[in-house]
């Protein structure tokens, strides 16, 4: 697939996540602890007439974070600005941001991971006073100017909280993980969107889509989109197991929901290293990938669903992965290696 394509369908598949996007707090599935501890800070504030605290969301790709900050952006009754750490380049971006904010507005920051240094430092008094130095002059003679800010909320997003610096997470009154969904809640996903794109979906449909999501309504989403067009194209109109299995294939998502990359993550612990320990190191130069994006995006998944573990000497597959693909697994093998 060339190039344009390939950004025609992402821009395409964006559009359709955004009309799908949920709306309303009843609408948003799961996350229960979450959602509650949320809510209560929402609260909170109001009746405090202040703007909530800043609110540190984390956990892998796709699981609501966007979706949350515009949820408490609504249910606060302010307006939300939207930036990433990598569009920062200098303290002058952020400051220019936050000089423009007004009272109790929300600052998203996605990928806040990726904010740099001085840029960070810059938001610290920001979000400790509602205060902003600027440094006016140059040599012996600089000198700083702190300007007041009106009081506003940082909701930050990352898959990666551990590259976050500590002072910066500190500053985050509320932090939260997101965790990966159960198959109801997915099903509720795919229906209530199945409803809204007007296209049937047979129960047992929903329910095989939710199992291959892994775990994560972005997931869902993108799959039941692809699932309708080879209905409507290929198919009966409505999503059936046909249906499924022509978007499967195509897709090369397995039975289990895994994909190109999880399936190569694991064949590469079962067949070069003799189903691990593998040191994280030499499993990502293996894999050409970077360990970041093997930490936070593959292995999440894998082990939640109990196909690998990290143990002292590196990474192991489990029985499970080993029977997902036909080999054989002998415990004595695993255990004369650990
Ligand atoms: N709990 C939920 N209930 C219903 N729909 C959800 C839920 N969580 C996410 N979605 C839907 O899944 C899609 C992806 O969610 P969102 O963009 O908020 O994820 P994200 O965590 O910000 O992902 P990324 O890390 O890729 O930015 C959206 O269309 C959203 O409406
Ligand atoms: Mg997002």
């Amino acid at each position: 697939m060339d190039k344009t394509r390939v950004s025609q369908q992402n821009q395409e598949e964006e559009q359709i996540l955004n009309v799908l996007r949920v709306r309303a707090w009843n609408a948003f599935q799961g996350q229960k602890n979450v959602k509650e501890a949320l809510q209560i800070a929402i609260k909170a504030a109001k009746k405090r007439k202040e703007p909530i605290e800043h609110i540190l969301l984390y956990g892998p790709p796709g699981l609501g974070k966007t979706t949350l900050a515009h949820l408490v952006a609504k249910e606060m009754g302010s307006h939300i600005k939207i930036t990433a750490g990598p569009a920062l380049e200098r303290s002058g971006d952020i400051a220019a941001i936050l000089t423009n904010l007004e009272e109790n507005d929300i600052l998203f920051i996605d990928e806040i991971h990726r904010l740099n240094k001085v840029v960070e430092e810059t938001l610290y008094p920001a979000m400790e006073d509602y205060a902003l130095d600027i440094v006016v002059g140059k040599g012996p003679s600089a000198r700083t100017l702190r300007l007041n800010l009106p009081r506003f909320t940082i909701i930050g997003a990352t898959t990666r909280s551990g590259l976050l610096s500590s002072p910066l997470r500190d500053r985050f009154g509320v932090v939260h993980r997101l965790n990966y969904y159960g198959e109801p809640e997915l099903e509720r996903i795919i229906t209530t969107a199945a409803e809204t794109l007007k296209i049937a979906i047979h129960e047992g449909s929903a329910k095989e889509l939710a199992r291959r999501a892994r775990g994560t309504p972005r997931i869902a989403l993108k799959l039941l989109k692809r699932v309708r067009d080879f209905a409507q194209v290929k198919g009966s109109g409505s999503i059936d197991q046909n249906a499924l299995d022509q978007a499967f294939e195509v897709l090369e998502v397995d039975a289990r929901g895994l994909d190109k990359n999880d399936r190569e993550y694991l064949l590469t612990i079962l067949n070069k290293f003799s189903g691990g320990p593998v040191g994280i190191e030499t499993l990502a130069s293996s894999l050409s990938e970077d360990i970041g994006t093997i930490e936070d995006v593959v292995e999440p998944y894998l082990m939640q669903i109990g196909f690998v573990k990290r143990t002292s000497r590196g990474r192991v597959a489990v029985a499970s992965a080993y029977k997902h693909f036909n080999m054989p697994f002998r415990k004595e093998m695993q255990e004369r290696m650990l």
